[in-house]
């Protein structure tokens, strides 16, 4: 095994200290710095996660040369200024999701990573994971037939404050951002893969969503896609309503169940899909033995793939975010939700 990937973390927040604990689990990488937008905040995330250099602001910490790759944790408003500033300063990346708050930003950032030859991947960890690996399998072995029909839902409920990144619109709030991009990316996939290709973007997208009064961010919403050769999805998404977050497929010849398809085997260890086909009286259990946490596979897959600068499929690929992002935009379209300094049409 070659030196560990040096990993720095951009922003102390929940999903920072997740991935945080989770590196200490990654068998090619090691976290070396962290950068927050306060030394107090920066102090005592290193004290928590042992990281040996705590900076002040992002920018200092993007001036650090030891540092290889960076990891942006910060609410998804602010993911195109950081990530751009990172390829800028060459370092390689991994950025949470969405990439951005919409596809002009997107490729704004995709264009940075291709003229500084870094790295860039969106933290997608499902997409990484072996579960969805061999759900890809089992698809393009053609285990339920002809696929007809693709359920995927993320929704829970969280506390009804205001000024929580899920809330806030200024902080890029609202479910379709914050979980619905994960159905729209599974869809994609499912239906890309049901017709050979890695993915497929839809041809047609329609929601509709409960916008808060207060909060003015979708609380909840959901969305029917139309993908090529009659394949058609529902999606739900929420940050105000706790629903079974599953996705089911159904196909000519069977149906696919994913009881955990966003956050199998957090900590490492089995994960399950069961397949019900016209020929078997019960579902079949098709065991994924995992031996790795979510989030360390998610930086094992970027330091596996730095020299392509992408990670394969079904990982995301750059295009593959590109077509996510502009799925968003059309659901975002459809139900009206437009953030600050975006124009009419996201
Ligand atoms: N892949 C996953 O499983 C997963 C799970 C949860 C969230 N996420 C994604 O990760 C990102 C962060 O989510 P989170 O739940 O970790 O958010 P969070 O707990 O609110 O933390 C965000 C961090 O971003 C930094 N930040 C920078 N500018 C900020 C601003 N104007 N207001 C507030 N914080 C600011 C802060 O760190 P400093 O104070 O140190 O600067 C803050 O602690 C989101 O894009 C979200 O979609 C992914």
């Amino acid at each position: 095994m070659g030196p560990l990937l040096q990993w720095r973390i951009l922003g102390t927040g929940a999903i920072g200290h997740t991935f945080a604990r989770s590196l200490a689990g990654s068998t090619t990488g090691k976290l070396i710095a962290v950068g927050s937008r306060t030394q107090h905040s920066a102090d005592l995330f290193g004290d928590e996660h042992k990281i040996p250099r705590r900076y002040p602001s992002y920018d200092a910490l993007l001036r650090d040369k030891e540092v290889e790759a960076v990891y942006i944790a910060t609410p998804h408003p602010m993911h195109v200024e950081w990530a751009i500033k990172a390829a800028n300063a060459r370092k390689h990346i991994l950025c949470e999701k969405p990439l951005t708050m919409n596809r002009a930003e997107a490729l704004a950032v995709i264009d940075a990573a291709r003229q500084n030859g870094i790295f860039l991947m969106e933290a997608f960890m499902y997409r990484c994971h072996p579960q969805t690996r061999t759900l890809v399998e089992l698809l393009r072995a053609g285990i339920i037939g002809d696929v007809r029909l693709i359920q995927a839902t993320f929704s829970f409920h969280s506390d009804y404050n205001l000024h929580s990144r899920l809330l806030n619109k200024q902080m890029g709030g609202g479910s379709i951002l914050d979980v619905g991009c994960y159905c729209t990316a599974m869809a994609r996939l499912i239906a890309g893969v049901a017709i050979g290709k890695d993915f497929v973007e839809p041809i047609d997208v329609t929601g509709v969503a409960h916008i808060g009064a207060q909060s003015g961010v979708d609380e909840y919403a959901l969305a029917l896609l139309k993908f090529p050769c009659g394949i058609l999805a529902q999606l739900a998404s929420g940050v105000q309503v706790a629903q079974e977050s599953i996705v089911r497929i159904y196909g000519s010849e069977g149906s696919i169940f994913v009881p955990s398809p966003w956050m199998p085997s957090y900590s490492g260890g089995n994960t399950t899909i069961f397949v019900q086909t016209a020929r078997e009286w019960s579902p079949q259990a098709i065991v994924v033995e995992v031996n790795a946490g979510l989030y360390a596979i998610e930086a094992d897959t970027v330091a596996a793939h730095l020299q392509e600068k992408q990670a394969p499929s079904p990982a995301m690929t750059w295009d593959d975010t590109l077509g996510n992002m502009e799925t968003l935009d059309r659901w975002r379209e459809s139900v009206g939700l437009i953030y600050e300094g975006e124009p009419t049409r996201a």
